[in-house]
């Protein structure tokens, strides 16, 4: 069995500061980099900046500023980001470094060799914030203004001399390999939408820019730069080491397990992508999964609509993991979620104070009092105690299906459903009323701490650093998580001390 596990998120364009639709792929991308990295897996987890092309170019022109420096200054946000989020990526690539440029002229001169590349001119329209081509019919006019229809993105006019590489000799093998591995675009409706989308016929691709000069040229003619999309794409090779394909990094990981991305990007990485790695015969990734957009009211938040939200504002006011959590489970996985601080609130008060925090609390608080902060001894399961315990090890394969298909919210639900049951649990035992039938006391106790324990290793990928406060009063650290674990019912030692355990999550009180 492969026990490798590549995920990447998108390459953000540093061309304004992150906001929360980047913080919510790293986010979720970082979830499953965790979720692989606890069932044993070697897991490179991989995220960076997309620095080339005519958006960027434009935006550092405005700040009257050399697009390097530009990039320089802007990058450095996202990579802060990836901090302030606690996300495990092993690199972070910027288009703009040597290895990157050298991985990028390497694959563009084996489509030149393989002839899937020719000179000719373009015609069209373009949109610069999309960095993408559209045809006619892609584009409508509003108040006289060219937009494309599918992002409502200002197209202009572009005519000149560009390379264009060979889409259309590869409809039929793209329809043929998208049938044969049904799961390589996810979620289903995406699939349907890039199938039917291949199916109504594809035509060549321009994939170099005469008219500015901000990017990687062509390496047999540096009159052209490489267009954006074919630059951007190749980052998840090089940070492999490719063209070096004897490497380690490169041997282990290619290819990618999953990029995940938003679905305004759907069409780059389930097509294009492909066919250009089906062109220079590299193996294409195993699943591109394209999530749903963060709204703010009814729109899609981003930078050119200047409807953002702060990531670091919202950590600065809520904390990083309420905010993890909320994003994660609120936000239905593969459609579009609308967010807000009211909501974001409620989801703290109700999931994490109320029901996780408070399951903790109590069960050790009541250890403290009766038990002395020790795990009891002497134990005895009835059926219901079994019962509750072996849950967890019923549903092991479907969780492990859950992480496999992307399907978060059915991850999730199992969280909160043993959650209440487990509060629940505790309710109907009654400890405090066995303090004459000992063993019976020490016996909720012990399936209480048990029941914190599971389900605090499953909440791990999802708020990492409380988790992890948590696991650390039964001693156990972040390398010794094991998911597999969940299914052991006598994980704990008997007899064994556990430390105090703070408040895990204040209740906001809301002012209106
Ligand atoms: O497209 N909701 O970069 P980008 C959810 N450089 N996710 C969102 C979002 C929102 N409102 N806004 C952005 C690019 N995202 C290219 C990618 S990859 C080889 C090159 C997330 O800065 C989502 O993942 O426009 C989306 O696909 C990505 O950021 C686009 O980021
Ligand atoms: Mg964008």
């Amino acid at each position: 069995m492969n026990k490798n596990f590549y995920i990447t998120t998108p390459i953000y364009y540093p061309s304004a500061k992150p906001h929360m639709g980047h913080a919510y792929s790293s986010i979720i991308a970082d979830f499953f980099a965790r979720a692989k990295k606890i069932q044993g897996f070697n897991v490179f987890f991989l995220t960076g900046t997309d620095e080339h092309g005519l958006k960027i170019q434009r935006a550092a022109e405005k700040k009257g500023m050399e697009p390097k420096k530009f990039c320089d200054e802007i990058s450095v946000t996202f990579k802060d980001l990836s901090k302030t989020l606690n996300l495990t990526n092993n690199d972070f690539i910027r288009t703009t470094e040597k290895r990157h440029f050298k991985s990028v002229q390497n694959l563009w001169n084996i489509l030149e060799k393989k002839n899937e590349i020719y000179l000719s001119k373009y015609s069209g329209w373009y949109s610069v914030s999309d960095e993408a081509f559209y045809s006619d019919d892609e584009i409508e006019t509003i108040d006289s203004l060219k937009k494309s229809k599918s992002s409502g993105s200002l197209v202009e006019w572009v005519e000149e001399e560009s390379y264009f590489f060979k889409l259309s000799k590869w409809q039929k093998p793209l329809l043929k390999f998208y049938k044969d591995n049904p799961k390589f675009i996810l979620p289903e409706s995406r699939k349907n939408e890039v199938i039917s989308f291949v199916s109504s016929g594809l035509k060549d691709l321009s994939v170099s820019r005469k008219s500015f000069s901000w990017g990687i040229n062509v390496p047999s003619n540096n009159e052209h730069v490489i267009y954006v999309w074919l630059d951007a794409l190749t980052n998840y090779l090089s940070a492999l080491n490719y063209p070096d394909t004897n490497n380690d990094l490169y041997k282990n990981f290619w290819p990618a397990s999953l990029h995940l991305i938003g679905k305004d990007i759907l069409r780059f990485h389930a097509i294009y992508w492909p066919a250009f790695l089906l062109a220079a015969d590299i193996p294409l990734p195993e699943r591109i999964y394209g999530h749903g957009w963060i709204l703010s009211g009814e729109e899609k938040m981003s930078k050119s609509k200047g409807n953002i939200l702060d990531p670091i504002e919202i950590i600065k006011k809520y904390g990083l993991d309420p905010l993890r959590y909320y994003l994660i489970k609120e936000v239905s996985f593969g459609n579009d979620g609308n967010i807000s601080q009211k909501k974001l609130e409620n989801c703290i008060n109700s999931d994490l104070a109320n029901n996780y925090g408070n399951l903790c609390q109590r069960v050790i608080a009541f250890n403290e009092k009766n038990l002395n902060l020790q795990i009891p001894d002497k134990i005895n399961f009835k059926d219901i105690d079994i019962k509750i315990l072996n849950d967890f090890n019923l549903n092991y394969q479907n969780l492990l299906k859950y992480l496999d298909n992307q399907d978060i919210n059915s991850y999730i639900n199992y969280i909160v459903e043993r959650l209440f049951a487990s509060n629940k649990y505790f309710n109907d035992e009654e400890p405090w009323k066995k303090k004459d039938d000992i063993i019976r006391l020490n016996t909720i106790m012990y399936v209480s701490l048990e029941l914190i324990r599971k389900i605090t290793i499953l909440l791990y990928p999802i708020i990492p650093e409380t988790s992890l406060k948590v696991l650390k009063i039964f001693k156990i650290s972040e390398k010794k998580i094991n998911l597999e674990s969940i299914k052991n019912n006598n994980f704990l030692e008997l007899g064994q001390k556990i430390n105090k355990l703070n408040i895990l999550f204040e209740k906001i009180v809301s002012n209106d």
